[in-house]
C-alpha cells in the first residue's frame, strides 16, 4: 500500500540511507540540520515499507522552497514523483502558502521536464552555481488557493 507520511528529526538515518542511495545531496550532519528545523517539513512516499521518495520543503512566510526532492531509482518513471508533488502541492495550499521554489541544475534533464510537467517557470539563473560548473535555474510555481 501506498503512503506518505512527514518524517521527524529522529529519522536521520533513514533520511541519508535513502539520499545516499539516490542522488547524495546531504551528508548525514546536514540531514540532522535540515530535519532540526521548525520551518522544514520532509515526507516520505512509501510502497509497504519500502520507501520510493522524500522531499523536504522550507517555509518562509507565504513561500515554501523545495529542498529535497528524489524518487527512488528503481521506482522512477511510473508516476510516484507525481504522487508526492501533489500531495505537497496539496499540504502548501491547505497552509495558505502562495508560490513554490526550487533550484534545479541546467543539465538535469529529467528534473527539468519534471518541474515543467507541473508548470513551474524559469525565473532565473545562477551562472555556473555547482561543483560540476552547470548554472541552476530558479524556478517557480504560483499555487492557486481551490
Ligand atoms: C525528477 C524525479 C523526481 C521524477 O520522478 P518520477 O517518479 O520519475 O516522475 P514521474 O514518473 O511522476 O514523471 C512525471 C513526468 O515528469 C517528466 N519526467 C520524469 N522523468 C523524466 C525523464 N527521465 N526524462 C524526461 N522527462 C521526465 C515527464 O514529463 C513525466 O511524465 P510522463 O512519464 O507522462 O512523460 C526523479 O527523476 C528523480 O528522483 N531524479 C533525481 C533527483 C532529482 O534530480 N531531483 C530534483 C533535484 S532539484
Amino acid at each position: 500500500m501506498l503512503s506518505i507520511k512527514e518524517i521527524t528529526k529522529d529519522n536521520v538515518r533513514l533520511c541519508f540511507e535513502f539520499d545516499s542511495k539516490t542522488i547524495s545531496l546531504w551528508s548525514a550532519k546536514q540531514w540532522t540540520e535540515e530535519l532540526k528545523k521548525k520551518s522544514v517539513k520532509v515526507f516520505k512516499l512509501s510502497l509497504l515499507n519500502e520507501v520510493i521518495g522524500i522531499c523536504a520543503i522550507e517555509l518562509v512566510i507565504d513561500e515554501a522552497q523545495i529542498n529535497y526532492f528524489s524518487v527512488n531509482k528503481k521506482f522512477r518513471r511510473k508516476g510516484f514523483g507525481t504522487h508526492l508533488m501533489r500531495y505537497l502541492i496539496k499540504i502548501c495550499e491547505e497552509l495558505n502558502i502562495k508560490k513554490l521554489i526550487l533550484e534545479v541544475s541546467e543539465t538535469n534533464y529529467a528534473a527539468k521536464n519534471f518541474y515543467n510537467h507541473f508548470q513551474f517557470f524559469t525565473v532565473g539563473i545562477r551562472k555556473k552555481y555547482y561543483k560540476d560548473g552547470s548554472d541552476a535555474l530558479l524556478k517557480e510555481k504560483t499555487l492557486i488557493k481551490k
